[in-house]
């Protein structure tokens, strides 16, 4: 089919689909592939809005090539910075010498400390305006969203926003490009896990962008990782507002460590209980096995906690730890929060664990149980306290 690169009037995809690496920041699982997506918007002058990452350089020149022929690329428009955008800028440079690239004042610093190039700019600030014909572009400073020299761009003609990593979400596209060319249900539950993983430390952020945006017609968001959404403006947007706010739906994950299944033992029964006090969205997690990212992303979705950990040289027990500093780099916040701790001859997992319920802003739920060697009959009395004090803090939102 001709054309099946467009998107709306002048827009074209010209992006790319990561199936080959692993972990995205070298951090994230990627089970089902990522998207590095790119614009060419196609009036009296030329603009491609971000560009993907340089080892998918060539197919995207071809993308390009195939729609605009010998015609040069214009405006560079960059969004974000981050290399999964922006490390084709050089070879771009290369190819479209006289292409004038567009930033605001943090993006030119970067640019020549990345990848040592310069060139024509035009510097942009939020309320700037750049026409290339039938149409006039906006520019949005959305700082934090997710480095400091972010921006978003907005087509007047079309009402499309290019929103940088805002609204994007993990997993390659399969074909469809535009929400409504997909069955969507997946990618809406990955786009739970990109923010956690990757936009969750910068509500304040997302929450002033949303206000930012609030009275801007918009048929269109074009992100840098994802579907293009259309149909599900209104979900995303409302998905946004609720993550950013901390806000999460009724539930509970169960976080443990476990060296020799005791403190799993204790996990189980605790995860029993809570089912017979009638709380059906439980997820558990056992921190060695399972990925950092899934675990986030049910974090963020549920507004239960519970995290388990053996003692471990007078610490927590190192995934444990690792997964208390995710937590702690993001701020997490309004969640409610149960802890048990376990020790063969010296606790200290509990007191660590009350040390970090102490400094985020999370309500604690019941008393923290700890448990010597295995579980008592004593033990599991507090597990079940514990668990019915947790299904009913549940049904409080924040
Ligand atoms: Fe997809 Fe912050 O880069």
């Amino acid at each position: 089919m001709e054309n099946n690169s467009l998107i709306t009037q002048g827009i074209h995809y010209v992006g790319a689909q990561d199936r080959r690496t692993h972990l995205f920041e070298g951090l994230w699982t990627l089970p089902y592939g990522v998207s590095y997506n790119s614009y060419l918007i196609v009036d009296e002058k030329i603009a491609l809005v971000d560009s993907v990452e340089v080892g998918f350089f060539a197919n995207s020149l071809r993308q390009i090539k195939r729609i605009i022929g010998d015609r040069p690329i214009d405006y560079l428009i960059i969004n974000h910075m981050e290399p999964d955008h922006s490390s084709s800028i050089a070879l771009l440079k290369q190819y479209y010498p006289d292409m004038i690239v567009v930033g605001n004042a943090k993006t030119f610093g970067m640019i020549e400390g990345f990848y040592g190039v310069e060139g024509k700019q035009e510097v942009v600030k939020t309320g700037s305006q750049l026409c290339i014909g039938s149409r006039t572009l906006e520019f949005y400073l959305t700082p934090m969203l997710h480095w400091p020299e972010t921006m978003m761009t907005y087509d007047t003609f079309t009402k499309t926003l290019f929103s940088g990593d805002a609204f994007g979400c993990f997993g390659a596209l399969n074909g469809g490009i535009v929400d409504h060319q997909m069955k969507i249900d997946h990618y809406l539950e990955e786009a739970v896990r990109y923010y956690s993983n990757i936009v969750a430390k910068y509500g304040a952020q997302v929450q002033r962008a949303l206000k930012l945006l609030a009275d801007i017609d918009i048929q269109y968001i074009c992100t840098l990782h994802g579907p293009v959404w259309h149909e599900q403006i209104p979900f995303m947007a409302d998905l946004y507002n609720k993550l950013s706010l901390g806000k999460a739906e009724e539930g509970v994950v169960v976080l443990y460590g476990s060296m020799y299944g005791n403190t799993e033992e204790m996990a189980e029964e605790l995860a029993r209980e809570l089912a017979c006090n009638g709380v059906k969205n439980i997820k558990m997690h056992n921190v060695s096995s399972a990925s950092p990212s899934h675990m986030l992303a049910d974090v963020y979705r549920y507004n239960g906690l519970i995290i388990g950990s053996p003692t471990y040289n007078m610490q927590l027990y190192p995934e444990v730890e690792a997964m208390v500093s995710r937590l702690k780099h993001r701020g997490l916040k309004n969640r409610h929060f149960g802890f048990f701790g376990s020790f063969s001859w010296a606790g200290a997992a509990v007191k660590h664990l009350t040390t970090f319920a102490e400094g985020m802003k999370v309500s604690v739920v019941g008393d923290p149980i700890e448990m010597k060697q295995s579980m008592t009959e004593a033990n599991r009395k507090e597990v079940a306290r514990l668990a019915l004090e947790m299904a009913k803090a549940i049904k409080n939102p924040f």
